[in-house]
């Protein structure tokens, strides 16, 4: 005890990456279980700014294990580049931990999501571009690479021809591209190999024994509920399970592991890329969103879209995660605002919705039904106790917790390691 899954609850960029930091000083352990440099965590520590996307958000944490998980998909190239990155700005890099089993992203993926992505024409899907839905599709296709094949040249090699096999095909003769030899990807790939030795482990076994010592671990999530392969809006998602259920297929423990499940939520809505987002603004209202909240994207410099706070959406990622605790973020952004509508449910073509309809159609066309309340014009980015805060946003606070059936636990109230909340403790 305690193992602490940390999810996105809406579309991602809800602030996972401030939430892992925060709790860093008390954690042994933080686990990344899913995704790869499709994630973009921010973390503001002092005067220093840190943008990571493979990395696990402990890593910043003097003292913390950080471990990708086998759920992870791996771009070499990415993550040394992020570790020179840490260690050129004096953070210590050095207990990184790798599973022998995380799949690796190689340039055909790159491409393959490239191309695809054009191909898709108006129905695309708006990825990152880093190569994550093709990388995933050979894993359950079962011809991808994983960092353990790195070690044995023939093996390597065969898996690669493999690979390649149906790809160029697909390359040359669908997509008008150059077919990739088999020699510049192993090549490739092999040029990492020495570095990459010390760092591999049996990570699964690692996290387990550091459990059962009593150690604090965190599974930190990649994306979120609303992108996850399964219960997100498919096929407008990513391609892993961003839930917590994949904190445990992701990194090798057994879900009994997994004690307290914390959802982080903006107190608004965000999302990048295509697919339905009922309580988008696009008029100046969310782009007044899109500036004050600098909701502009970690990875790929898109900007997000903007909309209110969706409480059925809450209420989904809850039952679909099992969260026990909730961690409210940016609602320092919302200060200055008469009034704060909330999606309390929606209109599906003249039908009532209260919660998240199952089929996609539905959800396109479901129009928000809005409830307002009264905002705050008080400066609450100094605020610390629950009791700091103007009544009108405490109000909205438990109003959210209300229709969340969830405690709000913490409350975010600027980008910094220090401006939180903390109503109840995370790590008891
Ligand atoms: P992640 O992908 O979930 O880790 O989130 P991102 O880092 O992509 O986006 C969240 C952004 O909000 C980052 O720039 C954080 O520094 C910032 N942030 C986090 N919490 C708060 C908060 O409570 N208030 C404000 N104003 N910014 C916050
Ligand atoms: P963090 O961890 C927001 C979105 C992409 C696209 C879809 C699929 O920072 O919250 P992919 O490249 O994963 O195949 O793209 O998912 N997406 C994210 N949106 N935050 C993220 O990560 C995201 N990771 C992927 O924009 O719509
Ligand atoms: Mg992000």
């Amino acid at each position: 005890m305690p193992g602490i899954v940390i999810v996105g609850v809406q579309w991602g960029d809800e602030g996972k990456g401030k939430a892992t930091d925060l709790l860093g000083e008390r954690t042994d352990w933080v686990v990344k279980f899913n995704g790869g440099n499709n994630a973009g965590h921010t973390v503001v520590i002092g005067d220093e700014k840190y943008a990571l996307h493979l990395l696990p958000s402990g890593i910043l944490s003097p003292g913390v294990n950080p471990v990708i998980g086998n759920g992870v998909v791996v771009d070499l190239a990415v993550l040394f580049q992020e570790l020179d990155a840490l260690e050129a700005r004096g953070v210590d890099t050095s207990r990184l931990k790798v599973s022998a089993n995380a799949h690796i992203i190689t340039a055909y993926h790159r491409t393959l999501d490239k191309v695809t992505e054009r191909f898709l024409g108006k129905r695309r899907i708006g990825t990152t571009g880093r190569g994550i839905g093709p990388a995933y599709a050979d894993k359950i296709n079962r011809v991808g690479i994983r960092v353990q094949d790195l070690f044995d040249e023939n093996i390597l090699r065969q898996k690669v021809e493999g690979a390649l096999d149906q790809k160029n095909h697909l390359l040359v003769k669908m997509f008008n591209r150059r077919s990739i030899t088999v020699d510049e990807i192993v090549d490739d790939l092999l040029s990492y190999t020495e570095r990459l030795r010390p760092l591999v482990a049996d990570t699964g076994h690692l996290v387990d024994e550091a459990l059962n010592r009593g150690e604090v671990v965190v599974f930190e999530a990649g994306q979120a509920t609303m992108l996850d392969v399964d219960h997100g809006t498919y096929p407008f998602v990513t391609s892993s399970t961003a839930t917590s259920a994949g904190a445990a297929s992701g990194s090798g423990v057994g879900p009994n592991r997994l004690d307290r499940i914390v959802g982080i939520v903006k107190a608004y809505t965000t999302r990048v890329g295509s697919g339905p987002f009922p309580t988008e603004l696009e008029d100046e209202m969310g782009e007044w969103l899109r500036k004050t909240g600098f909701e502009y994207g970690t990875t790929t410099g898109r900007d997000r879209r903007t909309g209110w706070y969706d409480a059925p959406i809450t209420r989904y990622a809850t039952r679909v995660n099992g969260i026990t605790d909730l961690v409210l973020t940016k609602l320092d952004v919302l200060t200055g605002l008469e009034q704060i509508p909330v999606c309390v449910a929606y209109d599906v073509d003249g039908t009532r919705f209260d919660e998240v309809p199952v089929n996609q159609t539905d959800f396109h066309h479901a129009k928000p039904i809005y409830e307002s309340f009264p905002g705050w014009s008080e400066d609450i980015s100094t605020a610390r106790t629950f009791d700091d805060l103007p009544q009108t946003a405490k109000d909205y606070v438990l109003t959210l917790e209300r229709m969340s059936n969830t405690r709000i636990s913490v409350i975010g109230v600027g980008p910094a390691r220090d401006q939180v909340i903390v109503r109840h403790d995370l790590i008891d």
